[in-house]
């Protein structure tokens, strides 16, 4: 126990050096964990303030309620993408993956998903003004909730799936361009077949 304890404070050290280097090195399993678990309670806190800090036990045990048998990296990635959030006050997601795609299909949406299916989280990239038409295609009749949120967290789209078919389609409004985020959530599995989103014409 008192071993866990010292991992645990050395784990947060760590994290808080590594966050201070600027290199953020997340995985992009960890981020959509972060974006769809954490951000139920967590999304749009801008104190620029940890109050666990001083009780790093606390929040290990905390992190491990939501993702039950979190590895130490995780939580790690966990808390600094909390504290990013915290500090810059918009949403982390890898770089790599901020590139303007227009659709998405099957295969390539599982690296967007919780291993469950049940929750999404897509980066639709850097998205100029405009109206928006997006097309949620999914394998079979189910309901969910659909929310595209930017960057500093203004929701643009916030909806149930309504239709009687398989697909949905949805508009929406851009009025400041910066980068956006689309989160899909079902209390069951949900296969996504496909996903467009294009700028009207
Ligand atoms: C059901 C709501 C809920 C969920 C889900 C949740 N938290 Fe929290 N969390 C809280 C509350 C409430 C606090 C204490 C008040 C505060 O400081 O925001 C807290 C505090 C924390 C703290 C202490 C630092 C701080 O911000 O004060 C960390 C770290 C933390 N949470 C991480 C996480 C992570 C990582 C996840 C996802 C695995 C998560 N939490 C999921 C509600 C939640």
């Amino acid at each position: 126990m008192k071993n866990k304890y010292k991992q645990v404070i050395l784990l947060l050290i760590f994290s808080s050096y590594s966050y201070a280097s600027g290199n953020l090195s997340i995985s992009i399993e960890t981020a959509i964990k972060f974006n769809t678990i954490c951000a139920k309670c967590h999304e749009g806190e801008c104190s620029g303030r940890l109050s666990f800090d001083d009780n790093p036990k606390i929040a290990f045990s905390h992190i491990n309620r939501y993702i039950p048998n979190s590895s130490k990296t995780q939580a790690k990635e966990l808390f600094t993408i909390l504290k990013h959030m915290k500090k810059q006050c918009v949403i982390f997601f890898p770089n790599i993956y901020l590139n303007n795609k227009t659709s998405w299909f099957e295969k390539e949406l599982i690296q967007y998903s919780l291993s469950s299916r049940k929750s999404y989280f897509i980066p639709l990239g850097l998205l100029e003004k405009g109206i928006y038409k997006l097309k949620i295609n999914t394998n079979k009749l189910q309901l969910y909730t659909i929310m595209i949120i930017s960057k500093n967290f203004e929701i643009v789209l916030d909806e149930y799936s309504t239709s009687c078919k398989n697909v949905n389609n949805l508009s929406y409004i851009v009025n400041d361009s910066k980068e956006y985020y689309l989160r899909i959530e079902s209390r069951n599995k949900l296969i996504i077949k496909s996903i467009n989103n294009s700028i009207g014409k």
